[in-house]
């Protein structure tokens, strides 16, 4: 009998080796890499190490891949009572340090995010860069958040004079980006906003994690409408979002979307000379008119020009009547397509953005001083800009995650978005609490942080379009785990320390110190664990979603047992933390009336004779903590 154990373990290296093994299988043996293999598979592909090479390096560079690869120590357990319909919702903000969350979230959701958009600290010389802490991650995370110096000022404020710069933001952003990528879809999008001081290095940066050929675009968003400071030599008045796809050939982007309120008329003949698109020997062919007999642009002589579309497309507009034939005063005949008023149509995306559309920060800072009565928070996007951005997908239930949430202006969006085009995105919202400054409105308006900025902001946003709701309920989630059709909640999870004991190599030692010790190990959980805030570390280790829906199943005594599913996931897990199982709980599970063979039951090791483990190991999947 070989009963799994169910313990911490992290999948983003494991993901990585398992991708390279499949491309170059000959490299591995034993389940360890070959490394003369590998180089011999590269070949002269690779770089020659005596050589310079191209590329970006900065001090810190290693020990920030280090830190992306090595295990997170925490978990994420539910706050209930912070958020809306939590038993409900499928939208998450969770409480934490990001890099600690990207690395909790990878069993569970690699490969399952459509986009990202993330708006980092842009280091100007002012922000906050949160400094990881290699040696211990977690605890740094739980000392620190709340840490101040006596004036008030942040004790990580990255200024330019503290030396190291550029490589402190660069080793904050470098691992983050690596989790990140793992966690998109092949299909999936991200944007990142940012501005002159970082956006040179963040573009080698995302080359380098996300591929150059996955490069797709970097937007200028005209974030002010003034003039900047008179001292300065130019007004700086915009920023960037730099955009980069998984895999930029699987990328769906809708276009500039414009619906034609008149009936507009498109010249389909292309005068002059040059190389353009139309100068294919395609594009030269013969075309009747009533009125003006064969129009052919003759070919090599181009000075009858060409036509724009294919003779099929001509063809296939001519017999629906739309296109026209107009004599010009040089004699010329020119052919118009007509595009009848309500047409969709359909260009590509301007990397400028339409301010009109978009707005500015001042828009974004109004938006907060309406919905938190106070202006909480400095230089908050707008949400028509994000707004812009979930059009773009052409993808009305994709997930989005922001991971430097601030106010939480992209969760403000997904929930506006979805109401008015009837979409089913959902979010994830993951921010610091990182304490608000003493003096500042949004302490005196009694937010202790930011994460309390935001969480009140999704609040009051989902209050108000229920108010406006005018007393209509949503529809209940289905059982299948579906979202109702407008999600008007969310649930909030906080990073806090495993509920499993940190595995720490035994030193020599004594025998009556090593007995103590095993008695410690006995039970691999931390005192004090409870089985709400265990259930959502098995959530996280079982690679069930956060929004996983969990049903209290009746009838099986003192013996709490709780069903977990989620649409994306093919089997159910079944857990019951109680500290003993009781026969006829074990009897009913062997019956096999609530679950199939591929469903999982989760308990203590200490709960289940060895006995019964036999019994239920034959019948479904058996894992003990
Ligand atoms: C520029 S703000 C984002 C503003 C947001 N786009 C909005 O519209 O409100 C960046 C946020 O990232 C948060 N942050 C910085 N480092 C973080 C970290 N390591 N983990 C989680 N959040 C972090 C900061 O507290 C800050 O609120």
């Amino acid at each position: 009998m070989t009963i799994q154990k169910l313990r911490p373990t992290f999948t983003f290296t494991e993901d990585r080796l398992r991708q390279l093994q499949q491309v170059v299988p000959e490299a591995f043996a034993d389940g360890k890499i070959n490394w003369e293999a590998l180089r011999e598979a590269l070949g002269e592909h690779l770089e020659d190490e005596t050589q310079e090479h191209f590329g970006l390096t900065w001090p810190g560079k290693r020990e920030a891949r280090r830190l992306a690869a090595l295990p997170p120590q925490g978990t994420l357990v539910p706050a209930p009572g912070e958020g809306v319909d939590e038993e409900t919702t499928h939208n998450l903000f969770i409480e934490g340090e990001n890099l600690e969350v990207l690395k909790l979230l990878q069993k569970s959701y690699a490969g399952r995010v459509k986009m990202i958009y993330i708006d980092p600290p842009y280091n100007t010389g002012n922000d906050f860069i949160y400094e990881d802490d290699y040696s211990e991650p977690l605890e740094a995370y739980l000392k620190r958040t709340g840490q101040m110096d006596e004036a008030g000022r942040r004790l990580t404020t990255n200024t330019r004079a503290s030396g190291r710069f550029h490589s402190k933001w660069l080793s904050m952003i470098y691992p983050r980006l690596l989790l990140a990528r793992q966690l998109l879809r092949e299909d999936g999008v991200i944007f990142v906003s940012i501005d002159d001081n970082e956006v040179h290095h963040l573009r080698q940066v995302m080359n380098e994690v996300f591929g150059e050929e996955n490069f797709v675009e970097t937007f200028i968003w005209r974030s002010r409408l003034g003039k900047g400071a008179t001292s300065k030599v130019t007004a700086k008045l915009h920023e960037y979002i730099v955009v980069y796809g998984k895999s930029k050939e699987q990328l769906d982007f809708l276009g500039d979307i414009r619906i034609t309120a008149t009936d507009k008329k498109e010249r389909i003949r292309q005068w002059g000379q040059g190389d353009r698109r139309e100068d294919r020997p395609t594009m030269y062919y013969p075309v009747f008119s009533e009125e003006f007999g064969w129009i052919y642009p003759k070919k090599p002589d181009r000075t009858d020009g060409r036509w724009r579309i294919s003779k099929s497309e001509f063809e296939k507009l001519q017999q629906k009547g739309l296109v026209v034939f107009e004599k010009q005063p040089d004699g010329r005949v020119e052919a118009y397509r007509i595009i009848p008023a309500g047409t969709q149509t359909e260009t590509a995306q301007d990397s400028i953005l339409d301010t009109e559309k978009v707005k500015t920060t001042a828009f974004g800072s109004k938006e907060i001083s309406t919905i938190l009565e106070q202006n909480v928070f400095d230089y908050p996007k707008p949400t028509t800009l994000l707004c812009f951005l979930l059009e773009l997908l052409n993808d009305k239930s994709a997930l989005i995650l922001d991971f430097f949430a601030g106010s939480c202006t992209t969760a403000h969006a997904v929930l506006a978005q979805n109401r008015e085009d009837g979409g089913r995105r959902q979010f994830i919202m993951v921010q610091l609490p990182e304490p608000t400054p003493p003096d500042s409105e949004a302490r005196k308006a009694g937010y202790a942080t930011i994460a309390e900025i935001g969480k009140e902001r999704i609040r009051r946003v989902i209050r108000k379009m229920k108010e406006e709701q005018n007393g209509q309920l949503p529809l209940p989630a289905a059982e299948d785990g579906q979202p109702s059709p407008l999600d008007l909640g969310f649930k909030v999870l906080k990073l806090t320390r495993s509920h499993f004991k940190p595995w720490a190599p035994l030193p020599p030692t004594d025998a009556h110190t090593l007995d103590s010790l095993f008695e410690q190990h006995a039970s691999p959980l931390v005192q004090g664990w409870t089985p709400d805030g265990l259930l959502s570390e098995i959530l996280l280790l079982e690679g069930f979603p956060l929004d996983s829906r969990v049903i209290s199943l009746e009838g099986f005594g003192e013996n709490a047992l709780r069903r977990v599913h989620h649409a994306e996931v093919g089997h159910k897990l079944f857990v019951c933390l109680n500290e003993q199982i009781r026969p006829e709980t074990v009897e009913r599970l062997k019956a096999g009336e609530i679950l199939g063979r591929e469903d999982i039951f989760i308990c203590l090791d200490s709960a289940l004779t060895d006995e019964a483990k036999v019994v239920l190991d034959d019948r479904l999947r058996l894992k003990v903590i």
